[in-house]
């Protein structure tokens, strides 16, 4: 095993660094790449690290930023998590994605036990409640790194700081110490910062950060902090740079988008930034996620259905069918308001696809209410919905109300429901069997290499005989046969 010697670089960085960001960041940035370069000289093979990712699109572009500063500190990027750095992203929306993060911080370990060099960082919104952090400083002490999502734009400090308190001077006398700064909550957006391109076609681009909707189940708004929007001129500026580089689809990233530029000095409304963004030169497909139902604006509507380039695709979570618990869940629409908005959205858009989430077993849920949620199913007929089961958060104020379903029950449900979304999903899908649809390219089949994947505007996923140089391109394709939840064709 190797010894390591305590590294000198990291002393460089002390009282130097620009009190103004990004130039901070980017003075840290250097000052880690000093220090990686050192302990990979100990280690006669460059470092490594790995990114996991849980939770939404906003983590996933959170972890593209994370990855790309980390790439520019001079560690390479690997697929296992045998790495000499690994950071995971976390999600908390659902109990279930906390327990998955503590089942594999105990392989970690064992990793970590066998490579000194290895440093592990958790960050994401399960960072941002005090009980995680308090049970990971009890039994998972081997952790190095905790943040949260407020600063994730001070990552290279931070990461600077870890490295200091893992291999610096001072180390070895101290003992290994757990670098923790989380933030209850920030108004500060920076720019300019390096971020991974995951695809060089596609990409992310947040428009906004947190959420003010508190619905009562909901712990977003709590661990992602107060609703901002970014400026327009910084989004359009970072698409334009994106297309100039050769980014053809771009997917403006929100909790609730149809409430974007509300709180900026000058207001500014999504459906006018959705308009400049599909007018940028080289853009081809503009998305989106996610639309909350009481915000959508007819103004919105118009601009989708004018543009071609706006996808035909509109995530809009129901929630419930039930307009008695729609009101306890804090939605602010009923059932007949959502129910007239998809006809509104249809009748401008008649080819829009429309998806949806629904959770099952919310606190009080009666047979009635659960029938209502089946009901808006089959009369909405979606394309396809994300259904969960109710899950209880800790500081929402659902926790604590009455009522709370037993978990067979829900379950019961829950199967219900997934088989009614399940059959009218397949049947929607069939419409567009024989037919030719423009299919954005995205990478080479996993299962087999003479096919490649992509998806169509509606979001669908079609598998076709294809090559690599295909890769990026939209193409006319042939939908031969649909199977359910995708589709073979052939290019034309
Ligand atoms: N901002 C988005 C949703 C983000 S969370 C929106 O409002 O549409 C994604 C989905 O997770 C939600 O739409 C909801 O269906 C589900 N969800 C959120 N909290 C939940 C909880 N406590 N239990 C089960 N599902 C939940
Ligand atoms: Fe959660 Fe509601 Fe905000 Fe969506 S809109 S993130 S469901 S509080
Ligand atoms: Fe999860 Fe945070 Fe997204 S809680 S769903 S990763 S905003």
């Amino acid at each position: 095993m190797h010894q390591i010697n305590n590294l000198t670089q990291i002393n460089l960085s002390k009282g130097l660094a620009p009190t103004e960001e990004p130039a901070r960041q980017y003075h840290y940035i250097k000052a880690a790449r000093a220090y990686i370069q050192e302990l990979s000289a100990q280690k006669g093979a460059p470092l490594t690290f790995h990114v996991s990712t849980f939770g939404c699109q906003m983590n996933a572009r959170d972890s593209e930023k994370l990855t790309g500063i980390l790439e520019e500190i001079g560690y390479q990027k690997t697929d296992t998590e045998e790495a000499d750095f690994v950071l995971y992203n976390t999600c908390t929306v659902r109990e279930n994605a906390n327990n998955k993060v503590y089942g594999r911080l105990g392989y970690l370990n064992g990793f970590q036990k066998k490579n000194p060099f290895m440093m592990i960082g958790l960050c994401g919104c399960m960072m941002q409640e005090p009980a995680v952090v308090e049970k990971i400083k009890q039994s998972y002490r081997f952790v190095n790194l905790i943040f949260g999502t407020h600063n994730i734009y001070k990552f290279a400090e931070l990461l600077c700081t870890a490295l200091e308190a893992t291999f610096g001077s001072n180390a070895k006398k101290m003992g290994r110490s757990m670098i923790i700064d989380i933030w209850q909550d920030t108004d500060k957006i920076v720019e300019e910062l390096p971020v991974e391109r995951k695809y060089a076609f596609k990409s992310g681009v947040n428009i906004m950060f947190g959420c003010d909707n508190f619905c009562s189940y909901c712990i977003v708004p709590y661990v992602r902090g107060r609703e901002r929007s970014r400026k327009p001129e910084d989004i359009l500026q970072e698409v334009r740079t994106l297309a100039a580089d050769g980014v053809v689809e771009v997917m403006l990233l929100g909790q609730n988008v149809n409430s974007y530029g509300k709180n900026l000095k000058e207001p500014y409304t999504f459906a006018r930034l959705l308009q400049e963004v599909a007018n940028i030169d080289g853009i081809e497909r503009v998305r989106f996620m996610t639309s909350h139902p009481k915000d959508l604006s007819d103004e919105l509507i118009a601009v989708m259905a004018k543009s071609e380039k706006i996808c035909r695709h509109l995530h809009l979570p129901l929630q419930s069918g039930s307009t008695r618990l729609l009101k306890v869940m804090n939605r602010k629409y009923t059932k007949e308001q959502y129910l007239s908005l998809v006809e509104k959205v249809r009748a401008a858009i008649p080819d829009i696809a429309i998806t949806t989430d629904i959770i099952v077993g919310f606190p009080g849920e009666t047979e009635e209410d659960f029938n209502e949620t089946m009901n808006v199913v089959c009369k909405v007929g979606f394309d396809s919905a994300f259904t969960f089961l109710y899950s209880k958060r800790t500081g929402t104020p659902a926790a604590s109300m009455e009522g709370q379903i037993p978990e067979e029950t829900a379950k019961a449900r829950f199967d219900r429901l997934l088989r009614k979304v399940q059959e009218i999903a397949s049947k929607k899908a069939m419409q567009y069997e024989g037919t030719v649809q423009k299919v954005l390219v995205e990478h080479i089949n996993e299962m087999d290499e003479k096919l490649v994947t992509g998806r169509m505007g509606n979001n669908s996923i079609v598998h076709f005989p294809g090559t690599a140089d295909m890769i990026g391109k939209i193409l006319d394709v042939y939908l031969k046969e649909c199977k359910g939840f995708y589709y073979i064709g052939e290019a034309r």
